[in-house]
């Protein structure tokens, strides 16, 4: 009998996009393999007893997720116990270089480890996303470059596919066929 095909939700919230992109291309990526995919904005999350999967991602301001998915896991407690959840984070620790950086870089900062633990996600993984000079205080600036902190487009697009791909394994779909083109 024909395996039926994993139901995936990929949710996510952003507030200037690069999360929005890195979802988008999880979802390409899966449903290419076979999936059931439905990507949404958190605003418009679908009911999550019809997926088998969901995988959410959210933007990191100021040490947290956006207040949209911090209300959102809030609302929906308890649910995410029946789902098999994976969860990434689009910040800027992933991009930091230098002894300093990389350390700095790998703290998850504590409010986004508790939201992960209550979720009970199965995996979590965070990215670098984008990051423009212009209008970032002085003292947040120097900060930043002791850290080996960068400017521009930071997105790492073989880590996203990465990810993509352990969890397209984990849910026994067939090996990717033709490579997705990132934005
Ligand atoms: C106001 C503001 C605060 C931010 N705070 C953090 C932070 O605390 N930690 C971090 O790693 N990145 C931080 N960032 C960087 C964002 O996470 C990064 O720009 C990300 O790509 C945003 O995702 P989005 O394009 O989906 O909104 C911040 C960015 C802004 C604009």
């Amino acid at each position: 009998m024909a395996q039926e095909q994993p139901r995936v939700a990929v949710v996510y919230a952003t507030e200037q996009g690069s999360t929005r992109d890195i979802a988008e291309f999880i979802g390409a990526e899966l449903a290419g393999r076979n999936a059931t995919v439905e990507l949404a904005n958190i605003d418009h999350a679908p009911e999550l007893s019809r997926f088998d999967t969901l995988v959410l991602g959210c933007a990191v301001h100021n040490l947290d997720f956006l207040p949209a998915v911090v209300g959102y896991v809030h609302a929906h407690r308890g649910e995410f116990e029946h789902c098999d959840v994976r969860l990434f984070s689009v910040g800027l620790g992933p991009a930091l270089r230098g002894p300093i950086g990389r350390r700095v870089g790998r703290i998850v900062p504590k409010s986004i480890a508790a939201l992960r633990d209550s979720i009970s996600a199965r995996d979590y993984r965070a990215f670098a996303g984008c990051y423009e000079r212009k209008g970032i205080p002085l003292r947040t600036r120097v900060a930043y470059r002791l850290m080996g902190g960068r400017y521009g487009d930071l997105r790492d697009w073989t880590a996203v596919r990465a990810w993509t791909d352990s969890i397209a394994r984990s849910l026994q779909l067939p090996p990717a066929g033709s490579t997705t083109i990132h934005p």
